[in-house]
């Protein structure tokens, strides 16, 4: 099979793979570490598949070393991982855990000795469970706590850490959490995810302004998830469903962080209920960015609701599914990358996530033959391939994710790792991806070069 299809990248291109703190670490009730909205989460019945929680995940608070062993094993240039606010400030604000700040300290030395940068992301979800009980996302106050958070750990890490992401996907924060119930803390109020989606943003904009200061130099951004949202048929009123979809789920964050707006057709929709914004946020908001992270799996049809609620989703088939039943669809990839780039003139992309669950086995040799996700992988990175040659700026790629992880909701049961892992003994095993992926980077080095020379 073709390792590199697509036109060379740049020889500075960055290779990564993507985690999350929650996903991957364990040791909850370790070194001083408080309680997050998931441990609680997980704790309440039928919210998570079959009771799991991310109490052991992949245990990587302690087998960290061997993991960042992998990462150089593949050939890594980049690791992107989150920090666990509960970790750092137990109860969210006021006391520093030094053990928790230490833990990342490590981390990020670890990386850098092997040759891998580290692309933090301060917020992934893991929000501390003593701010929720104080209003949550909903309450300016945690707005400005994550400011203070976002300070202690530049302070410590800003010397060393050269790519900072504020918050991993604010929509999900906001609408998963607060509006559908879905993900931690599970609460179902308009309103509230409104309110969520602002204070989130606004923690965003101020979170520049600290990492500005605590980590000059550094190249700070923003990971936003964006899929594509289709009309399922020509019915104007469905066109129309699909424009107001996607404005709820992309525009409504692409605009405050790249323009210092709401866009006004989606504040129309949601009147009387409104984000709560005072004098000067949507200027805080729109602090400028060195680049826009973009995480996308697939695309989404809608259409129109008969009552003229919100947009249906509607499952097409029209390409193979993954394990999420996501169709695979890398063309959604290269148009939210030039969409950003053409619409929005942002100056550089990431691909901040990116990948497929499917689910594997172990086979009679020992093995993981997931040739489905090595087919997922080459083809979009051969999208992105084709994006950078069309001149759009895409500085790098992160394959969501390094190893098998809890999946939120779904707990266990989804699998993204290019590494297999075994739960009941944590044993970590190479998949066929890891291998086509360790070649695909190399291939493409190599293309660089080769580039390159007269
Ligand atoms: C994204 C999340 C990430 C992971 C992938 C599959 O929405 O940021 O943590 O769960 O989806």
């Amino acid at each position: 099979m073709d390792v590199q299809r697509s036109p060379a990248l740049p020889a500075d291109f960055v290779w990564g793979a993507a985690t999350a703190a929650y996903q991957i670490e364990g040791a909850v009730d370790e070194d001083g570490r408080g309680e997050s909205i998931w441990d609680r989460f997980c704790t309440v019945p039928g919210a998570v598949r079959g009771g799991d929680s991310g109490a052991v995940a992949c245990d990587f608070y302690h087998r960290h070393s061997e993991d960042v062993a992998l990462m150089r094993e593949l050939g890594l240039d980049a690791f992107r991982f989150s920090v666990a606010w509960p970790r750092v400030l137990p109860e969210g604000r006021g006391r520093v855990e030094p053990r928790g700040l230490d833990f990342y300290d490590r981390l990020v030395d670890e990386l850098l000795e092997a040759g891998i940068r580290p692309f933090v992301t301060l917020y992934h979800w893991d929000l501390p469970q003593a701010l929720e009980d104080a209003g949550g996302w909903p309450a300016r106050a945690t707005a400005e706590a994550f400011a203070r958070y976002v300070e202690v750990v530049a302070e410590r890490l800003g010397d060393r850490v050269r790519h900072w992401t504020t918050h991993n996907e604010p929509f999900c924060t906001s609408w998963l959490g607060y509006g559908y119930g879905i993900h931690a803390p599970g609460r179902r109020a308009v309103a509230d995810a409104l309110a969520a989606a602002h204070h989130a943003l606004l923690s965003h904009g101020w979170a520049v302004e600290s990492l500005r200061r605590a980590s000059p130099g550094s190249e700070v951004g923003i990971a936003l998830d964006s899929w594509p949202v289709l009309p399922a048929g020509d019915a104007p009123e469905d066109v129309e469903a699909a424009r107001l979809e996607d404005g709820v789920a992309s525009r409504w964050f692409f605009d405050p962080v790249l323009r210092g707006s709401y866009p006004e057709d989606v504040l129309e929709r949601f009147a009387p209920a409104a984000p709560p914004v005072l004098d000067g946020d949507l200027a805080a908001i729109a602090a400028p960015l060195d680049f826009i992270g973009v995480n996308n799996y697939s695309r989404r049809f809608v259409r129109a609701a008969p009552d003229g609620g919100a947009p249906i989703g509607v499952r097409v088939a029209s390409g193979r599914l993954t394990d999420m039943g996501w169709e695979v669809h890398p063309g959604s990839l290269a148009a939210v990358l030039t969409r950003l780039h053409e619409e929005y003139a942002v100056p550089a992309l990431y691909v901040t996530e990116n990948g497929a669950a499917f689910a594997d086995v172990r086979g009679h040799d020992g093995r993981v033959h997931d040739l489905e996700r090595v087919e997922y992988l080459r083809d979009y990175v051969a999208a992105v391939g084709e994006t950078v040659a069309a001149g759009v700026p895409v500085r790098g790629y992160f394959v969501w994710s390094l190893l098998d992880n809890f999946e939120w909701s779904y707990g266990y049961s989804k699998r993204f790792g290019l590494v297999y892992v075994d739960y009941p003994t944590l044993e970590r095993v190479r998949k066929d991806s890891f291998a086509w992926y360790r070649r695909a980077i190399a291939g493409s080095r190599r293309a660089a070069a080769s580039a390159v020379q007269p």
